[in-house]
């Protein structure tokens, strides 16, 4: 069946706003952070797909060519009949790679907080594949504990591509593959996107390109607050700092306050001093090896990683009996 609206899931009544409630809760803190799930409205999900076609930003060019070249092999690995569990879909781009390879998938599952822009990506997936179930779900990932009702019969594959695991902290990490493994249940296959660690200076420009797109993404979380939240951050007085912290194996994105200032959101005075900084992102990089240690710590066998020397695709099966 193919359904006309997202689920959205059910979270229990809440007199705070989540975001307003974990923005002042960042902010209040030393060193200030921001959670970056923050980062997805729909302007931030536009601005992230304009950073996938950048010249600099490697990760997607490489993925996308690991999927086309291994799409076969991976797929194959798929249970017959299964619905494919997208984490975290955005633009669905890499799935419809998979959905074309494997004849075998009967529904898709984009999961995603960024609700609009899931709702415009599930009308163009339905009229790419007539025949597919799609059944989009606007829900944090990180909370969300079961699949959606229509495929709860149904043999399952999860995909978490563009090294969004990398955005958690690894006992994160660890507790986000226990999670799926939960969502995706026994035998099931997972195929991840990891981000290998490699040369700084590639780094650095993959999160410092030139036409400064990266920049207006992490600007946009001020922006966000501006607009949902009534507060009054001049964006012309915060600067996009990215680099790479070689000794936790990470890309940390801050935006740093260049001057002393004052800025009130929801009837709250946050301080800045010149040059402070607010943590926006850390995008940790793995090795084949390290991320394979990391998966079999969390209830997943790897069964085969594949990878161009830059990224790599790995394909885990779930052993444990949930
Ligand atoms: C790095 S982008 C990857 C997008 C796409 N899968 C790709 O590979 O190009 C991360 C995606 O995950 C979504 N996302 C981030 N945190 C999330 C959360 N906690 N729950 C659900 N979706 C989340 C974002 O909206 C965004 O679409």
């Amino acid at each position: 069946m193919i359904m006309q609206t997202a689920v959205r899931a059910r979270r229990p009544p809440e007199t705070v706003n989540p975001f307003a409630a974990d923005v002042i809760a960042g902010l209040s803190v030393k060193p200030k952070y921001l959670p970056p799930k923050y980062f997805y409205d729909l302007a931030g999900s536009a601005l992230f797909e304009r950073i996938t076609h950048l010249p600099e930003y490697y990760p997607t060019r490489s993925e996308l060519g690991l999927l086309q070249k291994y799409g076969p092999a991976i797929t194959s690995l798929f249970p017959p009949g299964c619905a494919l569990v997208e984490f975290g879909a955005g633009a669905s781009t890499k799935a419809r790679i998979l959905l074309r390879a494997a004849a075998s998938v009967e529904a898709y599952v984009p999961i995603d907080i960024s609700g609009d822009f899931l709702q415009k990506d599930a009308a163009r997936l339905r009229r790419d594949f007539p025949h597919l179930a799609i059944h989009p779900v606007v829900a944090d990932f990180t909370t969300m504990l079961e699949p959606p009702a229509e495929i709860a019969a149904k043999p399952r594959a999860g995909f978490f591509p563009g090294s969004t695991i990398g955005n958690f902290e690894p006992h994160e990490a660890a507790g986000f593959l226990r999670r799926a493994g939960a969502i995706l249940g026994a035998g099931a296959v997972f195929v991840v996107g990891v981000d290998l660690a490699k040369s700084p200076d590639i780094l650095y420009r993959a999160y410092n390109d030139e036409e400064g797109v990266t920049a207006k993404f992490n600007l946009n979380l001020l922006a966000r607050i501006n607009r949902e939240l009534g507060g009054n951050f001049n964006l012309e007085a915060f600067e996009h700092h990215a680099f790479y912290n070689a000794e936790r194996s990470r890309i940390e994105m801050h935006l740093a306050s260049t001057k002393r200032q004052k800025v009130r959101l929801c009837d709250t005075t946050i301080e800045f001093r010149a040059g402070e900084t607010i943590h926006t992102e850390n995008s940790y990089k793995y090795s084949i090896d390290s991320f394979q240690v990391l998966a079999l710590g969390s209830g997943w066998s790897p069964i085969k990683a594949w990878t161009d020397g830059l990224f790599s695709v790995h394909a885990l099966r779930m052993t444990e009996d949930r």
